[in-house]
């Protein structure tokens, strides 16, 4: 199958981040298989994706579902005879103090964002280990990098994802399998409005939201694939992200002030 084109499978493909990754890469001449559990946003990006030509492919795809996770990527790995990209990229936000949340919360969250990421890279990594090539793209958070307090599950996922991705990362290097993680900060996607509040106000948090400078997911989309044909382990393309880590590696205080800031305001969206 050498000479082919390169194929990727983006999970989350439908909206925000994974939509402009999908974007990029047929850019980029790859071809994408756009995965989500939205159809009808998924079946519409195909139609625009493959208006000039037959670029890309929506398939309804559960993340949380191993078993249809295995089937999707084994399918299309015996169709197409590679696989090039694997963005385990589909995500929740959720929002809530620890003791307003629920277990059935807990599962929720680490259903799509954690064991939705083991799902595809379990499978994702034998098939690309076996082939000699490849590279898997996990999506995890600057909130996986340090502290998120009033959102402390989606923390617990984020960094889970940084500790599985930049694992596998020495693990695979032998087998020519390159492995990622991608480490964003704010991008201006429908992940805040969809978001579970638990017990806040999601106006008054979206107001706070408001206040954040935004990177585009299309800037996003081209600085990520910039960091995967770098093959780095960790993809942290916010500049102010890399500036408060140093500012915070020199200050640790300051860094506790932030913190202490952030569970300040996110209370003030309490609703009892
Ligand atoms: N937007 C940000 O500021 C930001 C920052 C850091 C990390 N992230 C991460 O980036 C990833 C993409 O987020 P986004 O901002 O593009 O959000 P988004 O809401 O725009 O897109 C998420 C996509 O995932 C899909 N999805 C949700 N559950 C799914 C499931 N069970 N199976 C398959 N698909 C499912 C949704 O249908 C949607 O199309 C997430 O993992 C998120 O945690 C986002």
């Amino acid at each position: 199958m050498e000479g082919s084109k390169k194929i990727a499978i983006v999970t989350g493909g439908a909206s925000g981040i994974g939509k402009a990754l999908c974007s990029e890469l047929v850019y980029q001449n790859v071809f994408v298989i756009i995965a989500d559990i939205n159809d009808a946003e998924g079946k519409l990006f195909e139609k625009e994706l493959n208006k000039n030509s037959i670029n890309s492919r929506y398939i309804y795809l559960n993340v949380t579902d191993f078993k249809s996770v295995e089937g999707v990527i084994t399918d299309i790995f015996k169709e197409f005879g590679r696989l090039d990209y694997l963005f385990n990229n589909a995500g929740i936000a959720m929002y809530g103090e620890l003791y307003d949340m629920t277990i059935e919360d807990w599962i929720d969250i680490m259903d799509v964002n954690l064991w939705g990421v083991i799902n595809g890279t379990q499978i994702g990594y034998l098939i690309m280990k076996e082939q000699g090539y490849g590279h898997i793209v996990n999506t995890a958070s600057a909130a996986g990098l340090g502290p998120t307090p009033v959102s402390s599950a989606y923390s617990t996922t984020k960094h889970a994802v940084v500790g599985l991705t930049t694992s596998l990362h020495y693990e695979a290097e032998d087998f020519g399998v390159k492995v990622s993680t991608l480490c964003p900060t704010f991008v201006d996607t429908p992940i805040f409005e969809e978001a579970r509040a638990i017990n806040l106000n999601k106006n008054v948090i979206m107001e706070q939201f408001k206040k954040q400078k935004m990177m585009s997911p299309q800037k996003l989309a081209k600085l990520t694939l910039d960091g995967v044909h770098k093959n780095k382990a960790i993809i942290c393309p916010m500049p102010l992200r890399r500036t408060m880590d140093i500012f915070f590696t020199l200050f640790p205080q300051a860094h506790k002030g932030l913190m202490r800031l952030v569970c300040k305001v996110s209370r003030k969206a309490r609703i009892s």
